[in-house]
């Protein structure tokens, strides 16, 4: 820690001393699980400075929601949650209240903070996490409002988190997005691609393995273009090729891949590896090759269909699942006719199917729609319908086969259950108890149940 760090950390020290409760923190995450990651790592600083953590708003003196800026639906369901806090803050004026991560970055969300909502005394940008504790302190101090953006670097890599799991982890590879997908907000909230150095990547790996974690989720906004434009730095295939090699890891997973930069020496090292999971997140958006140049993909439907081909081919029981919209401006019920083929052509095992939603300073919101709202929802009803009938032909394939699961939790449901999830991220739910969960075992998948199986243990 830095002396100005460690100046900082006294400071609110010396200010939750003077409360005569323990000082209580709420932390809770919107969004992807980058967006999660860093929620872990804001509950490890407010943990360091001496708060002890709490999942009830009502009783905690911090409360942060670290926010996911992707869809204005969700945003606004944050705003609706960010009102509901207002109550508490009147029973508690030494409450701070913050919004951090993406959401925090956009001016209209703070401009609308700024007029509505002066009990919000914290803005946090995503990338600014380590701020956390001097916009504290000088909120503390009596600043009406601390309001920290965006800066352009990696976080510290010294942040403390305090992991959900541990048996499973994430661990960011690279922040940031250079793409430009025109419906996205991602770039602008987040800032340019910035990749973390793979000694730091596998000693944190090395770490989490000699704690018990066996399963680990590389994650970033564009995985494959890791290391791209940092000299001597691995490639993505090179450092999964790295923490194959770590003992203890058993299941190593990636998130999110862009078809465009896709290798082929990724495919080869996905297809001959014990350790990575036979699942691929591959977002394709839209089946229709003139609605993917609007989106600025760049990749056709034929390209996509190419790429999907060659991963079949060496990886012929991989579990495909993709992210696709519906309604982006100029899209017509033929190209949702495209969508609805392509899902039928590739054979999704799931996909995650959502509404356009213009998003503010994105090039796409200023592009005209062609579709009406009800028109653009039945278009979502019938691209759903085959996303879930795909899903069920896809898992009934595995029907009797022995599988490994590696036991995530209690059933939530059935309290004599526990519920697994396989490599290919199918969950399996099996007689079971609470001290199995971390463990991996044998599972005969007994009984399809359309989206998962009912399993037992062999
Ligand atoms: N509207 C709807 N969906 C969006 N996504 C990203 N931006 C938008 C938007 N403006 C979806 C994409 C992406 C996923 C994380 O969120 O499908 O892959
Ligand atoms: Fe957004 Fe496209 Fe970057 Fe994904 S690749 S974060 S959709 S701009």
């Amino acid at each position: 820690m830095t002396d100005h760090g460690a100046q900082t950390a006294a400071g609110i020290r010396s200010v939750l001393e003077t409360f005569s409760h323990t000082p209580k923190a709420h932390v809770q995450s919107f969004g992807c699980q980058l967006n999660f990651c860093d929620g872990e790592k804001y509950k490890g600083i407010l943990q360091d400075l001496g708060y002890v953590l709490t999942d009830t708003p009502e009783d905690a003196d911090v409360i942060l929601f670290n926010a996911c800026a992707v869809r204005a639906h969700a945003e606004s369901r944050v705003i609706g949650r960010l009102g509901a806090l207002k109550p508490i803050y009147e029973k508690n004026p030494r409450l701070v209240v913050g919004l951090c991560g993406c959401m925090a970055e956009e001016e209209e969300v703070r401009t609308l903070l700024r007029k509505s909502y002066p009990f919000v005394k914290l803005i946090l940008g995503a990338g600014a996490m380590e701020r956390l504790p001097e916009s504290l302190l000088k909120v503390y101090q009596g600043e009406k409002r601390h309001e920290t953006l965006q800066f352009a670097g990696l976080p510290d890599e010294s942040l403390p988190t305090v992991r959900e799991s541990g048996f499973q982890a994430s661990v960011p590879v690279m922040y940031g997005c250079n793409n430009f997908c025109t419906y996205c907000i991602v770039p602008y909230v987040r800032g340019r691609e910035r990749s973390r150095a793979s000694a730091e990547i596998l000693k944190e790996i090395e770490e989490l393995a000699a704690s018990g974690v066996s399963e680990v989720m590389l994650l970033g906004q564009n995985v494959n273009s890791y290391g791209r434009g940092c000299e001597g730095e691995l490639c993505f295939s090179q450092l999964l090729k790295e923490v194959e090699k770590i003992d203890g890891i058993r299941r190593i997973r990636f998130m999110t891949s862009h078809p465009k930069d896709l290798s082929d020496e990724l495919i080869e090292v996905m297809a001959s590896s014990e350790k990575i999971c036979d699942h691929l997140h591959l977002p394709v958006q839209s089946g229709s090759s003139r609605i993917l140049k609007l989106m600025n993909r760049c990749y056709s439907r034929e390209q996509y269909l190419e790429l999907v081909g060659r991963l079949k081919a060496a990886m012929p029981d991989l579990s495909l699942t993709t992210d696709i919209i519906v309604g982006f401006p100029g899209e017509t019920e033929e190209d949702i006719e495209e969508t609805i083929s392509l899902v039928e052509e590739v054979k999704y095992d799931n996909a995650f199917t959502f509404i356009y939603s213009p998003r503010s300073g994105t090039p796409a919101a200023k592009m005209p729609r062609v579709m009406s709202e009800e028109e653009t929802q039945k278009g979502f009803d019938r691209l759903l319908k085959t996303v879930q009938d795909c899903a069920r032909e896809r898992v009934q394939r595995f029907e009797g086969r022995i599988s490994e699961a590696l036991v995530e939790g209690m059933n939530e449901h059935d309290a004599s259950m526990v519920t697994g999830r396989l490599a290919n991220n199918l969950l399996v739910h099996f007689k079971g108890d609470a001290s199995m969960i971390g463990s991996y075992r044998r599972v005969r998948l007994a009984e399809n149940k359309g989206f998962y199986y009912i399993g037992e243990e062999v």
